[in-house]
């Protein structure tokens, strides 16, 4: 279609012959006029068939909700009193002299011209290509890649390198179950999906790059929630030769800027983020993920903080001591003594810092241990013999025996920090094809089985009931 063109540009067309291409939003029959609006991925416009346009008229007869149509018309200035202010195009028409049908569509399943948050959940999840082609989702999916986009600009601008890392790998202790993948040439054996890119972006530490950035997927087997996802994507980093302060200070640099730069209406509530340590939020807020807005019924008012001094363990029922955060980080100055004697395990602080918006948790990073010793005297805390820690972060004791830089970073869930810039109640609608609670893909049926031919080849067996 190389005359084509998009329907936000019909104001430079006025009293022109133009072709447009796109989907019928919603077609009124007024007798011998046929009004429909038709969109496009930038805009709406109304187009009117008249009854002289015969062969066009009778076509636009018969089309229906999310044709697929080219249009050739006339851009008309509309009547003074017929203009809606509202709408970018709401000031001229296309007058229809043809109408050429690209495909026909079955009657949606839902109606998409309006916004489709109150649609039943798996009717939207079943037809996501129908749900996403709604203004709402439409504004959601673009503004998540123009935020995308500003962030690797500004990284790239600070001096940063995006470099991606493996999916099919071994897990990392993130906290949560980890999805797994079978081997075919070494049946029994598994890769593990990665809940984070933690031990690579460290490794890329140890390589040399010093300054690291990545839109990560990441993937954990735990029960599904409004701000949880099976697969999301973090806003992944990390820099060598910094403190705690320097790699806080980037990252409200960036927030501050895209707020500014792609939100303009929102306003943060306190420049810098207000900083607590983990005890003043939970005796303050009972949380530490605490909502600091003045305001919670103004949808564009930002609060962040930033939540410090974690203990670095607690201990589970049986007794035995686990990581609350992050095992590769390195404890606070003051507690180092502490860790490597084994003494006052509960009172350790960690490095580690939270971020906090509106009351959710979007994000989380620490200083990390960057001497073998550390790590290993974490690992024994959490109940990990020599051998065992070996044989799971052999390759990490290695590197960090062979010239690896202080270093730390920071993971944003973007799909978090998306939802509240959008003002959505929940992070499925920031994700082009999220799955349900349940864990599943409507759409494309997944998980689903596989050929016994498959299983075969992979060595394994399924128990039938
Ligand atoms: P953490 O596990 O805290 O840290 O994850 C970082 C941020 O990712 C978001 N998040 C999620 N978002 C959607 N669905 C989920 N299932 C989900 N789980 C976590 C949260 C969280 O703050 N490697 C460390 C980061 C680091 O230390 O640099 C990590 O993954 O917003």
């Amino acid at each position: 279609m190389k005359n084509r063109i998009y329907l936000n540009t019909l104001h430079d067309h006025i009293g022109e012959e133009i072709t447009v291409a796109g989907w019928v939003d919603v077609r009124r029959d007024h007798g011998k006029l046929i009004f429909m609006d038709v969109r496009d991925m930038t805009e709406k416009v109304q187009m009117v068939a008249l009854p002289n346009h015969v062969e066009a008229h009778e076509l636009a007869n018969t089309v229906r909700p999310e044709w697929v149509i080219e249009v050739t018309g006339i851009v008309n200035k509309r009547p003074e009193k017929m203009i809606n202010e509202e709408l970018h195009n709401g000031d001229i028409e296309i007058e229809i002299t043809s109408i050429k049908v690209l495909n026909e569509a079955d009657t949606p399943a839902f109606e998409i011209s309006e916004t489709t948050i109150g649609v039943n959940e798996e009717a939207r999840m079943t037809n996501r290509y129908l749900d996403l082609r709604s203004e709402r989702m439409q504004t959601n999916i673009k503004n998540r890649h123009r935020v995308m986009k500003f962030v690797r600009n500004f990284f790239d601008k600070e001096g940063f390198f995006e470099i991606e890392t493996p999916l099919l790998t071994k897990s990392t202790p993130e906290g949560a179950r980890d999805y797994v993948v079978p081997s075919r040439l070494e049946p029994g054996h598994f890769y593990a999906l990665p809940q984070s890119p933690q031990q690579y972006k460290q490794l890329i530490m140890s390589s040399g790059f010093e300054k690291y950035f990545q839109f990560a997927r990441c993937m954990r087997d735990e029960d599904t929630r409004g701000d949880r996802q099976p697969e999301f994507t973090q806003l992944d980093m990390e820099m060598s030769f910094v403190d705690r302060d320097q790699v806080m200070d980037i990252n409200e640099k960036v927030l501050i800027a895209l707020v500014k730069e792609l939100y303009p209406e929102k306003t943060i509530q306190e420049i810098p983020f207000p900083r607590l340590t983990h005890k003043e939020s939970m005796e303050k807020y009972g949380t530490d993920r605490p909502d600091l807005r003045k305001d919670k019924d103004d949808p564009n008012l930002l609060a962040f903080a930033w939540v410090t001094d974690f203990p670095f363990f607690e201990k589970t029922d049986d007794g035995s001591w686990t990581f609350t955060h992050n095992p590769f980080s390195i404890p606070k100055e003051e507690f180092i003594d502490d860790l490597l004697k084994g003494e006052n395990i509960g009172d350790i602080l960690t490095s580690q810092y939270d971020i906090a918006l509106n009351g959710s948790e979007i994000g989380g990073g620490s200083i990390r241990a960057h001497k073998a010793d550390i790590l290993e005297k974490v690992f024994e805390i959490l109940g990990h013999d020599k051998k065992k820690i070996k044989e799971a972060f052999g390759h990490m004791i290695d590197a960090f025996s062979s010239g690896t830089p202080p270093h730390g970073g920071i993971a944003w869930g973007f799909d978090r920090l998306m939802m509240i810039l959008q003002n959505e109640p929940n992070i499925r609608e920031v994700i082009a094809f999220p799955k349900t609670g349940e864990g599943k893909d409507l759409m494309m049926n997944s998980p689903a089985e596989i050929e016994d031919v498959h299983l075969k080849e992979l060595g394994i067996q399924i128990k039938k009931n």
